[in-house]
């Protein structure tokens, strides 16, 4: 999305351009100039020569006990950060596999752990790093860490207190990337027990103690998640330091275009989540609601499969490499080591046109998001809720 590499016309209409942020493909000479010229004027890097730079600056040290055999340094640069292209998702990562699984992933190559305080496992990743850190395997500045502001924290006061939380928690000075996780607050009705929007939220005076986060480099850089373009483009208007990334739901069947464009006109990085079209959501909506999301699984479509086979490569490859051509960060949960390990080749194929242009195809619009109100349960009735009705 933010380099960009032109692939001809023959591509999906919603990505006509599309970045290849990997190794084999770095052609910087190609990328039109307008769009770093946009990540500049944003975000004032002047030594940034594309926006997708190979920077591997953190090269292990000769002391580690496990070296990686591969590494993911194709990081997106922005805000003041560099964003590794590939994260790892935390969500619904059962806590006693969180240090097997942390060690797999970092051993694998991922430097990116994007995590949640509403995840209920921050505690956990922060003695699986403590423990890595303190055996010298591996150091904090080489990890990319991202947290978020719960909706039920949407308050300027509890800004402070859960950026701590979340230091005291990963066991680190600081977080790389601090979101906001969704644009409508949520309190606990007195009546009901559940939740509801709260009409007090107000995201600009959030973030403005999120900026003092920044100021007070208990925070690298600033984000948001689940915004929409107008809510993207009111905090730009307002904000001293604007956000460096969006993390929203992104997959085949929710492609949203439109949304990703704009952010990369804005000069913010976009992270998806539910790459893989979140298989395990279904079970947790039964779980707390009896709903279904009824949008269907990406990872078994007769497309996503065919093409896989073509490369032999697995559907998760061809859902994670989409995205990743289109510039697109990319943050996969799995606590299987298998999984975690096959997920991740990604860096040595790259879809045609052909391919891109039908994996474009299967996006279903409004229809194809899974994360609506069924997951952010009391808020489709404030004006902020972010997504369309469907
Ligand atoms: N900002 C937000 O509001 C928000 C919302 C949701 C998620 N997130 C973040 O985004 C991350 C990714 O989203 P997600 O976890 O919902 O969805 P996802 O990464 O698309 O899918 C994860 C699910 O897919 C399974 N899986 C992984 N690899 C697979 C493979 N090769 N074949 C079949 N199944 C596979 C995993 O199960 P196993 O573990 O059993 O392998 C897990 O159940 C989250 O973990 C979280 O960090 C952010």
């Amino acid at each position: 999305m933010v380099g960009i590499l032109s692939m001809g016309s023959n591509l999906s209409k919603c990505s006509p351009r599309i970045s290849i942020p990997v190794k084999f493909a770095r052609k910087w000479g190609n990328f039109p100039i307008s769009c770093r010229d946009q990540y500049k004027q944003f975000h004032n890097s002047p030594s940034s020569s594309g926006v997708l730079d190979k920077v591997n600056p953190f090269k292990k040290n000769s002391s580690s006990v496990c070296p990686p055999v591969k590494c993911c340094d194709d990081v997106i640069r922005v805000g003041g950060v560099e964003i590794p292209m590939y994260g790892y998702g935390t969500w619904q990562l059962e806590t006693d596999l969180v240090d097997s699984s942390i060690e797999y992933a970092l051993d694998t190559g991922i430097r990116h752990i994007d995590t949640s305080i509403t995840f209920g496992n921050v505690e956990a990743i922060g003695r699986a790093l403590e423990k890595l850190f303190k055996c010298g395997k591996y150091c904090r500045e080489e990890l990319f860490l991202s947290g978020k502001l719960p909706n039920f924290n949407m308050k300027p006061e509890d800004v402070y207190k859960v950026v701590s939380s979340y230091l005291e928690g990963l066991k680190v000075k600081y977080l790389d990337l601090f979101m906001i996780q969704f644009p409508v607050g949520v309190i606990v009705d007195k009546c009901c027990g559940e939740y509801v929007a709260d009409p007090y939220s107000d995201i600009l005076a959030i973030w403005k103690e999120m900026e003092k986060q920044v100021e007070e480099k208990r925070v690298k850089a600033l984000g948001v998640s689940n915004f929409n373009i107008r809510q993207i483009h009111c905090l730009m208007e307002c904000s001293k330091i604007p956000p460096a990334n969006l993390q929203t739901e992104l997959h085949v069947y929710n492609q949203d275009c439109e949304l990703v464009k704009a952010a990369c006109r804005c000069g913010i990085s976009v992270t998806a989540y539910a790459p893989l079209g979140s298989p395990s959501l279904v079970q947790h909506l039964y779980n707390i609601n009896g709903s279904d999301n009824n949008v269907g699984d990406p990872l078994m479509n007769n497309a996503v499969e065919r093409i896989g086979r073509k490369y032999g490569k697995t559907s998760a490859n061809v859902l994670l490499r989409f995205l990743l051509q289109k510039g697109i960060i990319v943050i996969p949960k799995s606590s299987k080591p298998d999984r975690i390990c096959s997920n991740f080749n990604v860096f040595d194929f790259e879809l045609d046109a052909c391919d891109i242009e039908e994996l474009g195809s299967l996006d279903k619009g409004k229809y194809g998001r899974m994360f609506t109100d069924n997951v952010w349960q009391g808020t489709s009735k404030h004006p902020e809720y972010p997504f369309p009705k469907t």
